[in-house]
């Protein structure tokens, strides 16, 4: 667990100040089930869990921001200007926090004070896991708090979701900062990304846990073929409205897009479009069988959503295909599939509680002799989304 005190000292001695912060907190998410549908106008069912960014505050009475994270050290305190927000390279992650206030400040937020800020996040940075949709929420709700702003959570979440688009240039969907943004405690959130509407469902899952693998792989977004994946959907629906009047592949059933796909010229690009089509499919139908209590076809919607990641997609690679085809093999595993963007990064398994050192250990015995090194396990406990902690929260 993380140590409020501990991080309010850290505070107070890199800032050299006695003043005691306000501190925020913003999760991370995992994503149970819709992968690569969110920007395709699918569903989608993530869930904030508990581990995720703190970022500690007080406000200054110049213009100036101070940024500072404990996760990079090396970097120092790094500093800015309200009047100068740029995006500029050498100030490295402080670029989140940065385009976060730069486009609150276009959206007409008044921020005429800068600010001393510590971040300290708890998950691990690229793992798919989102950690820099964590920050962006983070200092959302930090400068909303610190400067009475009001911000409401949709616009705040959409702001998050244009930092990463134009400012860091990743053309991501809505899903991370709508998870970070409005997640729950003990539910997950089915969200229609075109019209974002959503609704929570509770997940109780018996004597069952959810484990996240992380394969412990480097990789970064921006470097990712994350982006080609996305145009190549849009080639697919634009072959697709030389006939239908669509504006996304997740308007499509099952049956439409059987009819249809024919007008789709590149076979590449069909491919991508059919996983977008019967993930959106699957990901209601997981809804469903969780509504119903049928945990056992939940698991194999997971396994089925994996499989079209790594066949039809192409977004797996060798180690999450390690995780996950070992961790079929298991018993008492429900199901097992990656989480995230994909190329590396987390995969989650709903693993039987009495289960979970065993899980543990076949893993990493097959994933050492393959990849050479190890995977880490979390225990995944879904919390609340991004805000301001409490005292009773701080304890
Ligand atoms: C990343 C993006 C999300 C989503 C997932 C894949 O996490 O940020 O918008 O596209 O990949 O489902």
């Amino acid at each position: 667990m993380t140590n409020i005190n501990v991080l309010t000292s850290e505070f107070q001695s890199i800032f050299n100040t006695t003043n005691s912060p306000r501190i925020f907190f913003a999760p991370g998410r995992i994503n149970l089930i819709g992968e690569h549908t969110d920007y395709n106008g699918g569903h989608v069912f993530p869930a904030s869990i508990s581990y995720g960014t703190y970022a500690l505050a007080v406000p200054r009475k110049d213009q100036k921001l101070r940024f500072y994270s404990l996760n990079f050290p090396s970097t120092g305190i790094i500093q800015s200007d309200l009047s100068n927000l740029a995006f500029n390279e050498a100030d490295d992650w402080a670029n989140y926090p940065k385009g976060m206030i730069l486009y609150m400040k276009e959206a007409g937020y008044e921020i005429n004070q800068g600010a001393d800020v510590l971040f300290y996040g708890n998950i691990p940075n690229g793992a798919g896991l989102s950690s820099s949709a964590s920050i962006e929420l983070a200092t959302g709700v930090l400068v909303s708090g610190l400067f009475n702003l009001n911000m409401e959570r949709i616009p705040m979440i959409k702001l998050g979701q244009q930092v990463e688009n134009k400012y860091i240039g990743v053309n991501s969907g809505i899903m991370d900062q709508f998870a970070i943004g409005m997640g729950k405690k003990d539910h997950a959130i089915l969200l229609d990304c075109q019209t974002l509407d959503y609704k929570y469902a509770p997940i109780k899952l018996k004597e069952h846990v959810i484990m996240i693998i992380n394969t412990n792989k480097q990789r970064t977004l921006a470097g990712s073929k994350y982006n080609e994946r996305r145009s190549q959907c849009e080639q697919a629906l634009s072959d697709l409205q030389k006939e239908l009047s669509i504006q996304s592949l997740g308007e499509l059933s099952i049956d439409q897009f059987e009819t249809y796909k024919h007008l789709i010229k590149d076979e590449v690009n069909l491919k991508r479009a059919k996983h977008a089509v019967y993930e959106n499919a699957r990901t209601l139908e997981a809804l469903e069988k969780l509504q119903q209590g049928d945990l056992n076809r939940f698991g194999q919607l997971m396994n089925e959503s994996h499989l079209s990641l790594r066949d039809d997609y192409e977004v797996t690679g060798v180690e999450l295909d390690t995780i996950v085809q070992t961790a079929w093999e298991l018993d008492g595993v429900l199901g097992a599939r990656m989480t995230g963007a994909g190329f590396g990064g987390c995969a989650i398994a709903i693993v039987e509680n009495d289960k979970v050192d065993d899980f543990k250990e076949s893993i990493n015995n097959t994933y050492r002799e393959k990849i050479g090194y190890e995977a880490t396990f979390y225990t995944a406990t879904i919390g609340d989304g991004a805000k301001e902690l409490s005292k009773e929260d701080q304890l």
